[in-house]
């Protein structure tokens, strides 16, 4: 009979290589598997409950909520603000920390998540996904504060997502290779499915909305040029497009099959000048994934793990996949989109000066 591994057995095996590990991590990532368990309930029924559509209310950034996207929220909160393995959180669907209540005690992890990331495709049965980032905690005193939550990526202690898709899985990391587990929904459990998850050496798609092509620097445009064979020396791979606009779902193919995944800086919209997607709990918790998968992670000029966020909401340009790929995409922006980049060095700076004198 096949050694069936569940994620509590993998974790404690896990756990073995810490020996001064006290179990908080581990029971922290119980913590997380269990509200995706939860999660996943609501996401395969949510035709036939009454969870599918808008919430009717907006997000810190203005966005329409889905219902789902605060019941995932709130589930995630539920599960973690008691358990004493936490200093303080914060979650894409609220502006400010989510703090810890007095009347719970404080532990050393810190969590950021994006509850439901792809929430604009929920109504019509795309996967979707959670993600998360887990820090230890930095400041001193009992309780979090936000320094704990604007730590450069190369601090996370582990990071992950779960996916809600043809079958729900959890893929996370702690340092020491990326592991998936697959939920049984018949005994409620995640099982190891997918041990030492690397990225395969030849890439097969890259992902980027080509529907804003017309929004893009000259860098950009000619790395995509290069990437489907069209550029003049004939070099590119020749790459196929697949992109779901769920960035989990596109990361997770990406991550098996190998390619990159792309959301670039784009001129489309003034109030986002370096692309949509956050750094805090979206774009530094893949890039260590990718990393540990042996990938690599860019906002196109600095390494994702080595940014220091200056805001918890903070948007950046976004490269994820195939190490050569990443970097070659840096080099197209460094050779073709130089003035940008020396722009974009200056409001980094800026907003990291502001952040530090606030
Ligand atoms: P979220 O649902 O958490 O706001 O994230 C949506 C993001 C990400 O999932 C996806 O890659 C991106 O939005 C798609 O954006 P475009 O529709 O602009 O391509
Ligand atoms: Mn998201
Ligand atoms: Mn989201």
């Amino acid at each position: 009979m096949p050694k069936v591994i569940t994620i509590e057995r993998h974790l404690l095996e896990q756990q073995r290589h810490f020996p001064q590990a006290t179990g908080a991590f581990t029971n922290l990532m119980y913590d997380i598997a269990l509200a995706a368990k939860l999660i996943a309930r609501e996401t395969t029924r949510a035709g036939l409950a009454d969870i599918l559509g808008m919430a009717g209310a907006t997000n810190t950034h203005g966005e329409e909520q889905q219902k789902l996207d605060v019941y995932a929220d709130q589930t995630i909160y539920r599960m973690m603000d008691h358990t004493g393995r936490l200093c303080i959180m914060a979650s894409e669907e609220h502006a400010e920390p989510l703090h810890i209540p007095d009347h719970y005690p404080c532990g050393s992890y810190v969590l950021l998540y994006d509850p439901l990331d792809g929430s604009s495709n929920i109504d019509y049965n795309v996967s979707i996904g959670t993600i998360f980032s887990i820090h230890r905690k930095i400041s001193e005193g009992e309780r979090g504060t936000m320094a704990d939550l604007l730590q450069p990526g190369y601090r996370q202690v582990a990071a992950g997502y779960v996916i809600f898709g043809s079958s729900t899985m959890l893929v996370y990391s702690a340092g020491r290779g990326v592991h998936g587990f697959t939920l049984d929904p018949s005994i409620g459990e995640f099982l190891l499915s997918h041990p030492d998850i690397r990225v395969p050496d030849k890439p097969k798609y890259y992902s980027v909305n080509q529907g804003y092509e017309r929004y893009w620097s000259e860098g950009i445009r000619r790395y995509v040029e290069w990437l489907t064979g069209r550029d003049p020396e004939g070099t590119g791979p020749g790459l196929s497009l697949r992109y779901i606009g769920s960035l989990v779902a596109d990361f997770h193919r990406n991550l098996m099959t190998g390619g990159i995944f792309m959301y670039p800086a784009d001129r489309r919209d003034p109030a986002k000048p370096h692309g949509k997607l956050r750094l805090t709990y979206e774009c530094a918790p893949l890039a260590f994934i990718a990393e540990q998968a042996g990938g690599y992670a860019s906002d196109g000029v600095n390494p994702i793990r080595s940014i220091q966020p200056h805001d918890l909401h903070q948007r950046i340009p976004f490269f994820v996949g195939n190490r050569e790929l990443v970097e070659r995409v840096e080099e197209y922006i460094r050779r073709y989109d130089a003035d940008w980049v020396e722009q974009y060095r200056e409001q980094t700076r800026l907003a990291q000066d502001e952040a530090v004198s606030v």
